[in-house]
């Protein structure tokens, strides 16, 4: 048994620097929410954002909006605030799209570079254990380029030994996910981008679960792109636009294949020939779904505010004390920890195994505790340091203790699934 108890945690709460961001944000009564990783809670203000956009802008102002409220220049003013937090540098990031398509648009871009630069090179390079939509949108984008593009999937292991077997001459680009969504393995930025440039490829990181959540350094890196969304530690609500990030010396060299009106050199001339915007606007395509991008502006700039080296920090210290009291007060359960001990190697969640995972996150949701589950068997819990404090994991792992102590999770109220797990 740990020597800790609920009066250390509060204690530790206490003295928290952070402890005032909770308050700039709206969660609803008696919850723990753990599933910021996911869908981070609402800022204070998106509410009155969103009523201002529609009723003063919208409503007001109608289609002048596009100049007077700034609607045109969104996403290069949104991506110069997600430049600052993920260390990107003036005009190198833009908020469109999702990551999905981001990811689609830039992985071509990147592609034709190297058409150029390294013609023979074809592969691309993903990880096995990559969030799905990534290895689809690659497998999407080879199979329509034809003439020998592929993907190649590659081990956790491959990734972080600096790609001893998977990097060949043949190999473009490596697409890789900076925390693995399912066990929240963090992959060393600066290092692996340095392997994969020995290795002759670009490299894209995808920033989906540590933008936010942790020091990125993307220009030091030195690596070629990224993209990532704003709806989880950055927490522009559900379905808020993605970003796009591109080295400052790449910008003007990126084609992208969807060269849609918005990234024209001057799209109210109606020319019937593409010419791409200079800069970072070359990688919009059309109209852009402003109330949401504007809803989104409160995430960013709380994540502005903050020390993102303070943020690591407690992100960290709420995760070794999560791990030690799941070893401690759970141990008599088959509980697996699968999330890596190593603070170098861990994002800003904890991924725990149990063979009815599924029910046990249930039980666990109707209490007020919000993770989830992920297959095969993972409870995930995101450990957002803006508004999470270390009662909150003391009260989340008694709760767990009870649920498995008593059988709670054995209830079919418990096993029905929805469409989102
Ligand atoms: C790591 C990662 N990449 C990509 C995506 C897909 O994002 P979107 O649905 O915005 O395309 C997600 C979604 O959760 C994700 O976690």
């Amino acid at each position: 048994m740990t020597t800790l108890d609920r009066a250390a945690c509060e204690a530790r709460d206490r003295t928290d620097p952070l402890a005032d961001f909770r308050k700039d944000f709206l969660l609803p009564p008696e919850t723990i929410y753990l599933d910021g990783n996911s869908l981070g809670p609402r800022p204070v203000g998106a509410a009155e954002r969103a009523q201002k956009v529609i009723a003063d802008e919208w409503g007001t102002d109608l289609i002048g909006s596009w100049n007077s409220a700034g609607w045109w220049d969104l996403p290069a003013t949104l991506g110069e605030k997600v430049a600052g937090i993920i260390g990107g540098g003036s005009g190198t990031t833009v908020v469109t799209d999702t990551t999905s398509i981001n990811l689609f648009k830039a992985a071509s871009a990147a592609l034709r570079m190297q058409a150029v630069d390294a013609p023979d090179r074809r592969v691309i390079l993903t990880q096995r254990e990559n969030f799905p939509s990534d290895i689809y949108m690659l497998e999407g984008l080879a199979e329509q380029l034809g003439d020998g593009y592929e993907v190649r999937l590659v081990d956790d292991a491959e990734v972080t030994a600096g790609f001893p077997e998977a990097m060949t001459d043949e190999v473009a680009l490596v697409v890789l996910t900076h925390v693995n969504y399912r066990t929240g393995r963090l992959f060393d930025m600066a290092t692996t981008t340095s392997a994969i440039h020995a290795g002759g490829a670009r490299v894209m990181w995808d920033l989906c679960h540590s933008a936010g959540a942790l020091e990125i350094d993307l220009a030091g890196s030195g690596a070629d792109m990224a993209v990532g969304c704003t709806y989880k530690f950055l927490n522009g609500g559900p379905g808020s636009p993605a970003y796009t990030w591109v080295a400052e010396e790449l910008v003007n060299r990126f084609a992208q294949p969807l060269s849609g009106w918005w990234s024209h050199a001057k799209p109210f001339e109606m020319s019937p020939d593409y010419a791409p915007a200079d800069g970072i606007r070359r990688f919009l395509t059309g109209t852009q779904p402003i109330v949401s991008m504007s809803v989104a502006e409160l995430g960013l700039d709380v994540a502005g505010r903050v020390d993102m080296a303070e943020v690591r920090r407690k992100s960290l210290a709420l995760s070794d004390l999560f791990i030690e009291l799941v070893e401690s007060r759970l141990s008599d359960h088959p509980v697996e920890i699968v999330t890596p001990r190593e603070h170098a190697d861990r994002g800003s969640q904890v991924s725990i195994t149990h063979p009815e995972g599924f029910a046990i996150m249930s039980a666990l949701i109707a209490r007020g505790i919000i993770g989830d589950y992920r297959e095969p068997h993972i409870l995930r819990f995101g450990l957002t340091p803006l508004y999470l404090g270390f009662a909150d994991v003391w009260d989340t792992v008694e709760a767990l203790r009870d649920i498995l102590d008593n059988r709670l999770w054995d209830d079919p109220k418990f096993k029905t699934r929805g469409a989102v797990t």
